[in-house]
């Protein structure tokens, strides 16, 4: 895996994502045996090129390049000479002589695959409009640490079935066999082209994804039921119209108790408490979120290890 860019969850293979989940549990346990720092990078510096906010991303890279005994940089985009027109691709190569890795959180997903045609160096989306897949990878680690397998569970997102979290979550699940739900209105469906590309994987992989309207039905007996805000970054002009449109796809405590009684509830988070989820649910027996949150630290070690 050294070099290779990480833009879409579907970069890595069944393999290599289990591989991930296994280096990532290393991580983990060295972590709490007290080996907070490792020398796996040292001398290895991470650029991180920042378009939006972001506090869980940007401090578990950070720690993470640190803790594997390396170093990382945080640049605001408007800050760089990109924030006043210097071209995608003239910085990336000017960043390729500098770094060793460079992470970005944008707006516009293809500028990834641009900056990736210029840079040298892996290029690690950290968010973009269409996908978020450190989250998702991380999140099969939450769900395995936290069930013990992947397969027969039955894992459903609930709310905006465009989310760039959910298009990396489907990715995930179409690669590790998983059975997905996504419970969201017929408007907000998710894009044909990644599920299109999901049912072609799960043929080989045996994973099942169910869209449908109904969040009753789909959090029927679920073992983990997942959510993320309905207004996402960039999108705040349509958010009288997505709160309307998503009002009945907020978990709720009634929604959480038609799920298996073991059953885990997620959320990327930041999130807006009250509109996609009643406190009593993110602050309730259920809910792993703040674990799901540090696990993005452990997750990103083993990520970089592998690819810087
Ligand atoms: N989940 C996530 O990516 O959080 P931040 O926006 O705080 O980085
Ligand atoms: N969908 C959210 C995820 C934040 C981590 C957003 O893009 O704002």
């Amino acid at each position: 895996m050294r070099g290779r860019h990480i833009i879409s969850a579907f970069d890595l293979s069944s393999d290599e994502i289990w591989r991930l989940l296994e280096i990532t549990s290393i991580m983990k346990s060295k972590y709490y045996s007290g080996e907070r720092v490792l020398n796996i990078l040292k001398g290895k510096t991470l650029g991180l090129v920042f378009q939006k906010h972001s506090t869980r991303t940007r401090v578990s890279l950070e720690l993470a390049m640190k803790q594997l005994g390396g170093d990382a940089i945080y640049m605001n985009w408007n800050e760089l000479q990109l924030g006043r027109g210097e071209s995608v691709s003239d910085t990336a190569r000017v960043l390729s002589r500098y770094l060793d890795g460079l992470a970005l959180r944008v707006y516009s997903h293809e500028l990834l695959y641009e900056m990736a045609s210029a840079s040298s160096i892996p290029i690690i989306n950290a968010l973009s409009n269409e996908e978020h897949p450190l989250q998702a990878y991380s999140d099969f680690y939450t769900i395995y640490e936290k069930k013990k397998r992947i397969s027969g569970l039955k894992i459903v997102f609930i709310g905006d079935g465009r989310d760039n979290v959910l298009n990396s979550l489907i990715a995930v699940s179409s690669m590790l066999g998983a059975t997905l739900y996504i419970a969201t209105p017929p408007d907000y469906y998710p894009s044909k082209k990644i599920l299109e590309r999901a049912y072609r994987l799960a043929e080989v992989t045996g994973a099942s994804i169910e869209v449908l309207d109904d969040p009753v039905r789909a959090a029927k007996d679920a073992d983990v039921i997942y959510t993320d805000v309905w207004v996402s970054m960039g999108q705040e002009g349509e958010r009288d119209k997505r709160i309307k449109d998503l009002e009945p796809y907020r978990v709720t405590g009634k929604l959480m108790s038609l799920a298996k009684k073991d059953a885990i509830f997620m959320h990327c988070l930041p999130a807006r408490r009250g509109e996609e989820v009643e406190d009593q649910v993110i602050d309730g027996p259920q809910s792993v979120v703040w674990d799901q949150a540090e696990n993005r630290l452990h997750l990103q070690k083993a990520l970089l290890s592998m690819i810087l």
